[in-house]
């Protein structure tokens, strides 16, 4: 059960006495397994929209926040959702627009993720890191009482990779905000528009041969884009779920060459997998850096090579999510 204590000095206060009223009214709804008015930040993306139907078909009252609120009434999945305009790395952009939502949940990343492109300041720290830092400051101003985050398998504020460190940033400034929270921390996620089991596909179609980057075998456990989507509607069904860090994934501990393998089943094809040294492939992929938006780069490669391993006791045991296997999850979609 929720405790409503706004102490003086509580960052809950700094809303004043209307934004008290509204932590009442939350915690009265979620005792009612009511509807939450939800502010969905990102949810245009890949993993966003699939949140936004989760929680549109959970009954909840959601407004997708983004830099293109005109995207959000193409996208089949936000049928029922409203539009706003908000920019997380413009901190003007977002004074005000989380007034009157009682949870937001922040699914933002950069464009053209996960390929950063500094040159035109698309960089995990710009989006992840400080994009989270200015939602949750907005949010604290306006006395939102729940936070989602979108995290990741691996994040850390003492690593050496770029992105795990700056959601390790962004996952702290969301637990000192005094905000109650849930972070998520999905595993290698896959789905319909996903951008990287759908490049394997694509040569799947295209060509007798499949290029993997990487030769040493990589562990990850692709987790389905709507148990992910699942996984926060749930978050808003069970009071549990408030204050913890949940890390997200199948059952399945697979290699990509095991991935790419199921795919080509699923997709009743038989292709040669051609395994890339990565060194190779960041060595072919250094000049794309020079493209607007490179399809791939040498630190793109380091992306995607890593391992995505997550721990989902807690998950399984607080929201009974049960992520399914990768052939059943791939047989939903892909033909
Ligand atoms: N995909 C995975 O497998 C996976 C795995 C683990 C964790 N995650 C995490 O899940 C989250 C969502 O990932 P995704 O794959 O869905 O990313 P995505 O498809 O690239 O979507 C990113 C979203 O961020 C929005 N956005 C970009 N810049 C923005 C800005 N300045 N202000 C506000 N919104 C902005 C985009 O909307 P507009 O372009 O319309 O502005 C879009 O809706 C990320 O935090 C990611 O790290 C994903």
């Amino acid at each position: 059960m929720f405790v409503c204590q706004a102490k003086s000095g509580d960052p809950r206060r700094k809303g004043g006495r209307r934004a008290l009223d509204r932590v009442l009214l939350f915690e009265q709804l979620l005792k009612q397994g009511g509807s939450v008015r939800i502010a969905l930040v990102g949810g245009t993306g890949f993993v966003g929209r699939h949140i936004g139907r989760a929680l549109l078909d959970a009954g909840h009252e959601v407004t997708v926040l983004g830099r293109t609120p005109d995207k959000v009434g193409t996208i089949e999945a936000l049928r029922g959702a409203g539009a706003a305009r908000a920019d997380v790395t413009d901190p003007a952009s977002l004074r005000g627009a989380l007034d009157g939502y009682e949870a937001v949940v922040n699914a933002v990343q950069l464009p053209n993720y996960p390929m950063e492109v500094p040159r035109k300041g698309l960089t995990f720290d710009r989006y992840d890191r400080r994009g989270t830092e200015n939602l949750v400051t907005e949010a604290v101003n306006a006395g939102v009482r729940r936070f989602v985050y979108l995290s990741g398998a691996g994040a850390d504020v003492a690593s050496d990779k770029i992105w795990y460190r700056a959601k390790g940033f962004a996952e702290d400034a969301v637990k000192r905000s005094g905000i109650d929270f849930v972070i998520l921390r999905p595993s290698w996620g896959y789905g319909p528009e996903d951008k990287a089991l759908n490049k394997f596909a694509f040569f799947a179609r295209v060509s007798p041969v499949i290029p993997i980057p990487g030769v040493r075998p990589q562990l990850i456990q692709p987790v389905h884009v709507d148990d992910i989507a699942l996984a926060v509607a749930r978050a808003f069904e069970r009071d549990g779920a408030w204050g913890r860090v949940l890390e997200i994934g199948s059952d399945e501990v697979l290699t990509m060459r095991q991935v790419v393998r199921t795919l080509l089943s699923v997709m009743n094809k038989k292709r040669l997998l051609l395994p890339i040294p990565v060194a190779l492939a960041k060595l072919g992929t250094a000049p794309l850096r020079l493209l607007p938006e490179p399809p791939m780069t040498p630190l793109g490669i380091d992306f995607a090579v890593q391992n995505g391993l997550a721990d989902t006791t807690e998950m399984k045991a607080v929201l009974g999510v049960d992520p399914v296997p990768l052939a059943e999850g791939l047989a939903r979609y892909m033909h």
